[in-house]
C-alpha cells in the first residue's frame, strides 16, 4: 500500500508540474488572452469551438490534426478552469481490464435502463462500442490513471453499472482529463481565445456567419467569422444557484445561444440531482465515495437505502438515491431544516489508506466546508443539481450536427440522447471525450465541403447591436438588481422544479420565471466600465439562465409522468404509451413552442426498472 500511495503522490506531483509548465508555456506563448487577428476582426476560423472543457478540447485536438484546418477554442474562463475539472468519479468504457466479463452490450443496457428508456438506443450502442477506445486514447495522451500492480489502469463500479468500468484518477478524474487534453492542444498549436464571453451565434437565413463575443479584459466587443461553430459550453446548474455541484460558469450560455438561432432544447425537464452534495453548499462529494463503500444514514442511524433499492443499495441510479434522500428528509428522518436539511454519508468503516489513496478530494472538501473529518464522523449531505441530460438538439450523433448548417454541439450542453432521463455516473467524461472527438471530425469535414457562407454585414450589424446593448443596459441607474433576480430564480427552480414536481408548483414556478424575464428587461447592472466588467457578464449569464429555466419548467409541465430525474408527485408512474418520446422546445420570437419526437428503440424493450 505504501508503495501505491507513493506512486499516486508521484503521479499527482507529475500532473501538478505538468499543468504548471503547460500553463506557463501557454501564457508565454499566447502573450495575450485573445489573438491579434481576433481583436482586429480579421480572423476566419474553419472551426471555432465555444468552451474549453473536455468536449471542447477533445474536439479541438481532433480538428487540429489536419494542419489545413484553422481551429480555435473560445472560453469565458482560462482554458483549464472549465466545469470538467470538477468531475470526480471516472470515465466509463468497456475495456475488460478490471472486469473481463464486461461487454459493450452490457454498458449499453445499463445506460438505457439507467436512462429509464428515454435514450436513443442507436446512439447509446455507438457510444458503448467506442467508449473503451476513448479510455485507451487518453492513456496514450498521458492520462495518469490509477494503476494496478501490473501497470494496467484500474476501473471502479459506479452507480447503476453492472460491472467495474470507470477508469479514474483518484477522485479528480475531470481535472486530469482537462490537463491531459490541454497539453495535447498545446502540442497541436490550438489557438486559445480566453476570457472571452460569447454573446451570440450569428445566423441569417440559415447561414452561419460567426460569433459575437466580449473580450472581458478590454471590454471590446468582437466579431469572429467562422465556417463552423462547435458549441461545447457545458451545463446550466447555476439555475439552482447554491444547490448545485457546478461552478459559477455553468450558466447554459450555449443552450441559450442555440435557442436564439432556432436550434431546439431537447428534453429540458431532465435535470439530474446528484444525491451527495455537501449540505452546506452543494459541492460534489463524488459517487466514488459510495463506490468505495460509503453508505447513507438517516438521523436514526438507519441505512435507509435498503427500503428503496434493496439490491443495489447506495449504488442504485442517482435519480433513485436522490429521491430516497429527499423522502427521508420530508418524512422527518433528516437533520436540519429547509434548505439546510440533510442526511449523513458514512465513511468510518472504510480503511484510512483507501480514503487517502482514492478519495483525497472528498476528504479535503468535507473537512474544509463542513469541518468534518470523514474518518471519524459521518458528513451531512443533500441532493444538488448536477447535470443536464437534455440539451442542444443534435440531429446526427455521428457528426454532432444540429439543424442549423455549420453549428455543431458536444458535451453536457448537447443532447445526443445517450443519457435519456437519468445519466449514469462516469458516463459523462466518456461522453465529452467521445462526442467531442466526433464533433472534431464532423465540423472540419463540413467546413472543407461548404466553406464560408457567412455574411460580413450580418456580423457587423450584430456587433453594432451588442455595443448598443452594452451602452444601454449599463447606463441604467435603477431597477431590480441582477443578484436579486438570480436568487429569486434559484428559489423558484429549487422549490418548484426540483427533485419532486407537481402541477400547481410548476405552474407557479413558470409564472415566477416569466415575471423575472420581464424584470430582467429593466434590471440594474451597476457598472458601466469596459475593463473586466463582471457585472455585465453576470447580467448576460442571468439572461441565459432564465431562458433555460423557462424551458425546463415548460418541459416538466408538459411531461405528465415520472421518468428518471423527472418525478411528478401527481403522475407517479412512467407512461410509455404517451411519453416514450423526447420533448423538443424551440423559441420563436419571445414565445416557446413544445413538440415531441419518438425515442429510437433498437434492442432493449422498455421494462420496469428495479435495482
Ligand atoms: O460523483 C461523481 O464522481 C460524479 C461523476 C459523474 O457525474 O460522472
Amino acid at each position: 500500500m505504501a508503495e501505491q500511495i507513493s506512486r499516486r503522490t508521484f503521479i499527482k506531483a507529475g500532473v501538478a508540474v505538468g499543468a504548471a509548465v503547460a500553463a506557463g508555456t501557454y501564457f508565454e506563448w499566447q502573450g495575450n488572452n485573445i489573438p491579434a487577428a481576433v481583436q482586429k476582426g480579421t480572423a476566419l476560423y474553419d472551426v471555432l469551438i465555444i468552451g474549453s472543457g473536455g468536449a471542447g478540447m477533445r474536439a479541438a485536438l481532433e480538428a487540429a490534426k489536419d494542419k489545413n484546418i484553422k481551429v480555435a477554442i473560445m472560453t469565458k474562463l482560462i482554458p483549464t478552469r472549465s466545469a470538467t475539472t470538477m468531475a470526480q468519479g471516472g470515465m466509463n468504457g468497456c475495456t475488460g481490464v478490471t472486469d473481463s466479463k464486461d461487454t459493450p452490450e452490457s454498458h449499453a443496457f445499463d445506460t438505457v435502463k439507467g436512462g429509464d428508456y428515454l435514450c436513443d438506443q442507436d446512439a447509446v450502442e455507438y457510444f458503448a462500442e467506442n467508449a473503451g477506445k476513448i479510455i485507451y486514447e487518453m492513456d496514450y495522451y498521458g492520462y495518469p490513471y490509477h494503476r494496478q500492480e501490473d501497470g494496467s489502469f484500474h476501473q471502479r463500479k459506479m452507480g447503476g453499472s453492472s460491472h467495474a468500468r470507470a477508469a479514474y484518477y483518484a477522485d479528480e478524474s475531470g481535472l486530469a482529463t482537462v490537463h491531459t487534453l490541454f497539453e495535447q492542444c498545446l502540442e497541436q498549436n490550438v489557438e486559445m481565445i480566453s476570457e472571452c464571453q460569447m454573446l451570440e451565434i450569428v445566423v441569417k437565413d440559415e447561414k452561419l456567419s460567426g460569433v459575437i463575443a466580449v473580450d472581458m479584459r478590454s471590454g471590446n466587443i468582437v466579431s469572429v467569422p467562422a465556417k463552423t461553430v462547435i458549441v461545447a459550453t457545458g451545463g446550466y446548474g447555476r439555475a439552482y444557484w447554491i444547490r448545485t455541484t457546478n461552478p459559477y460558469s455553468s450558466t447554459g450560455d450555449g443552450i441559450a445561444a442555440c435557442l436564439n438561432i432556432g436550434v431546439p432544447f431537447k428534453d429540458p425537464e431532465m435535470v439530474q440531482f446528484h444525491p451527495t452534495g455537501l449540505a452546506i453548499n452543494g459541492v460534489l462529494l463524488s459517487e466514488s465515495s459510495r463506490s468505495e463503500g460509503a453508505y447513507l444514514l438517516n438521523k436514526n442511524g438507519e441505512r435507509f437505502m435498503k427500503k428503496y433499492a434493496p439490491d443495489k443499495m447506495e449504488l442504485a441510479t442517482r435519480d433513485i438515491v436522490a429521491r430516497s434522500i429527499e423522502t427521508e428528509i420530508s418524512e422527518g428522518r433528516g437533520i436540519g431544516e429547509g434548505l439546510n436539511a440533510a442526511v449523513y454519508l458514512d465513511f468510518r468503516h472504510i480503511p484510512k489508506e483507501i480514503i487517502k489513496e482514492r478519495l483525497g478530494q472528498v476528504y479535503d472538501l468535507s473537512l474544509r466546508f463542513e469541518g468534518v473529518d470523514i474518518t471519524e464522523k459521518p458528513v451531512p449531505i443533500r441532493c444538488s443539481c448536477h447535470y443536464s441530460m437534455g440539451g442542444i438538439d443534435v440531429i446526427d450523433y455521428k457528426t454532432c450536427a444540429t439543424k442549423v448548417p455549420g453549428v455543431f454541439a458536444a458535451g453536457e450542453c448537447s443532447c445526443v440522447s445517450i443519457h435519456g432521463a437519468n445519466r449514469l455516473g462516469a458516463n459523462s467524461l466518456s461522453e465529452v471525450l467521445m462526442f467531442g472527438k466526433t464533433a472534431g471530425i464532423g465540423a472540419p469535414a463540413y467546413a472543407k465541403k461548404v466553406g464560408y457562407v457567412g455574411d460580413k454585414e450580418a456580423l457587423n450589424a450584430a456587433l453594432a447591436k451588442w455595443n448598443k446593448t452594452f451602452e444601454e443596459v449599463t447606463a441604467r441607474t435603477s431597477g431590480p438588481r441582477v443578484v436579486e433576480l438570480r436568487d429569486k430564480m434559484a428559489a423558484s427552480m429549487w422549490f418548484k422544479a426540483g427533485v419532486y414536481r407537481e402541477e400547481n408548483q410548476l405552474q407557479e414556478g413558470l409564472k415566477e420565471i416569466d415575471d423575472l424575464i420581464k424584470e430582467y428587461k429593466i434590471c440594474y447592472v451597476g457598472d458601466a466600465s469596459r475593463n473586466y466588467n463582471t457585472a455585465f457578464m453576470n447580467y448576460i449569464e442571468l439572461g441565459n439562465l432564465l431562458l433555460v429555466s423557462k424551458a425546463i419548467i415548460m418541459g416538466a409541465i408538459a411531461r405528465k409522468e415520472s421518468r428518471g430525474g423527472h418525478s411528478r408527485k401527481d403522475f407517479p408512474k412512467r407512461d410509455d404509451k404517451n411519453f416514450l418520446k423526447h420533448t423538443i422546445i424551440s423559441k420563436v420570437g419571445d414565445e416557446f413552442k413544445t413538440e415531441y419526437r419518438d425515442v429510437v428503440i433498437t434492442k432493449f424493450k422498455p421494462a420496469e426498472r428495479t435495482y
